[in-house]
């Protein structure tokens, strides 16, 4: 099918050229000039593993083009796709702007009927929304509007669009409906269900989804606190609870905080969701509080610890101490800074008088942007040489990796706040590393 998607961000970007996978030939329109000349150029300016070379693939066989004229993409197709950004506005709902001057240029553009298909992540009423703003501007076409939520996760987008565990689809017609289904025909026959609903539902399921994993990673989180303060081991809980099947064992590893793009932004715009429908949330109001006290009690939690190591006053610890944080991106295998713990723990630090230094193999020029008086850098010896203290962040491959023995030769003091859990602790205590991680007891030998 011959489908236009307008907005080349992360979600945008991986949908369009996934579908062009899957046989659909996809014009991906942007506005920003750049951008689409980078794409057209063979430039991803995102990091996402496998993307760029299916990108590549998808464009020499013709089914990916990228362009700017948003019209003239409208007018060859029938089907399109609105997947442009919806970011936290400064009241904490979702700035629906970029949606509505979409619709409004697809309205407007159109020289025939058209289905419309939202696949950003909007609060329930978007759609109709939408619907309205297509009517108005729509010449009398009939606009026939689709809700289809993306659960792509950074860093693993490419492979949960290939292999998803559900579709979503939302909408009042039957004919979208069976557009729909011929999208995603080439999932027929790999048992992935397909939920048939409506508009609300299907915007709901995507907010609900995400506000449920959160909750998760908040409650474990909490949980591993209680085992710092009782003794008891997280990892251990972690696998106690999973393995019933109707916990499960995903989303409950304890870490930093959850960040990203979405898991904040969602949560924060459920909250508001439901309190303007009369029907508050108090356990998704409980997830977010839950989330931003957790980093706060990080912040003290390395404070204290660094301070105990280097037996110094622990009123002013950390003045003049160089910390080597490793990994800035919110999770391993992205570049996305957004609402990762580094922007909100290296400014704490810097704070209190430390000399910061970041490593992340692919986000340190993004957090250099952000972060002010931090010094990054991709190269790993380089953030430990002379550090009087590491506090890893995100799990990387490449910082899970690390020989302690050979690298801690080049520490000023072997201290190590893993908020990750990425090492094994009587493997650290063994090497003389003053090692803290979240809710597992240290080892003393
Ligand atoms: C999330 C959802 O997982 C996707 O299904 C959804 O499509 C996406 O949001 C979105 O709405 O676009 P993403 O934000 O890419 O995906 O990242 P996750 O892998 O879900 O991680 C979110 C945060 O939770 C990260 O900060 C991560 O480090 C943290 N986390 C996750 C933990 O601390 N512990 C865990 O066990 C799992």
């Amino acid at each position: 099918m011959k489908i236009a998607l307008i907005g080349t961000g992360y979600v945008g970007l991986v949908t369009g050229t996934c579908l062009a996978n899957i046989g659909h030939d996809i014009i991906c329109v942007d506005h920003a000039e750049e951008k689409v000349e980078a794409l057209n150029s063979g430039k991803i300016p995102i990091f996402e593993p496998g993307l760029a070379e299916i990108v590549q693939s998808a464009k020499s066989s013709g089914k990916l083009v990228f362009t700017t004229d948003l019209a003239e993409a409208v007018r060859s197709v029938d089907l399109i796709f609105i997947a442009v950004g919806t970011p936290q506005a400064s009241d904490g709902r979702s700035d629906l702007s970029q949606i509505e001057a979409a619709a409004k240029q697809i309205a407007k553009a159109a020289n025939g009927d058209k289905t419309v298909v939202v696949k950003s992540t909007v609060p329930v009423g978007t759609c109709r929304r939408v619907g309205r703003i297509l009517a108005k501007h729509g010449n009398d076409h009939d606009f026939q509007i689709t809700s289809n939520p993306e659960f792509l996760r950074e860093g693993n987008a490419v492979a949960d669009f290939m292999k998803p565990d559900r579709i979503v689809i939302g909408t009042q017609s039957s004919c979208a409906a069976d557009k729909m289904r011929a999208i995603y025909q080439y999932f027929d026959d790999k048992d992935v269900p397909v939920i048939m609903t409506s508009l609300e539902t299907s915007e709901l399921i995507k907010y609900s989804a995400n506000a449920f994993l959160a909750a998760k990673v908040a409650f474990i989180n909490e949980m591993a606190n209680l085992c710092d303060a009782t003794g008891a081991n997280v990892e251990d809980l972690s696998l106690g609870i999973g393995l019933d099947e109707r916990i499960g064992k995903a989303f409950l590893k304890p870490g930093p905080g959850y960040g990203g793009s979405c898991f904040p932004k969602d949560t924060l715009a459920l909250t508001i969701l439901a309190q303007e429908a009369d029907s508050p949330s108090r356990i998704i109001e409980s997830v977010v509080d839950s989330n931003s006290n957790h980093i706060r009690r990080l912040g003290r939690k390395i404070a204290d610890f660094c301070a105990e190591s280097w037996n110094v006053d622990p009123k002013l610890p950390l003045i003049d101490k160089r910390i080597a944080i490793l990994g800035l991106a919110f999770k391993a295998n992205t570049d996305d800074i957004r609402s990762a713990a580094s922007t909100v723990i290296a400014p704490l630090l810097i704070k209190q008088g430390a000399n910061v230094i970041g490593f992340d193999p692919e986000a340190a020029e993004a957090a250099r942007n952000v972060i002010d008086h931090i010094e990054t850098t991709t190269d790993l010896d380089e953030a430990l040489t002379g550090a009087d203290a590491v506090l890893v962040l995100t799990e990387w491959d490449e910082i899970r990796a690390i020989d302690w023995a050979e690298k801690k030769k080049l520490l000023a003091s072997p201290v190590v706040v893993d908020l990750r859990n990425l090492y094994d602790t009587k493997e650290m205590a063994r090497l003389g590393m003053q090692y803290s991680s979240l809710g597992r007891p240290a080892e003393t030998l």
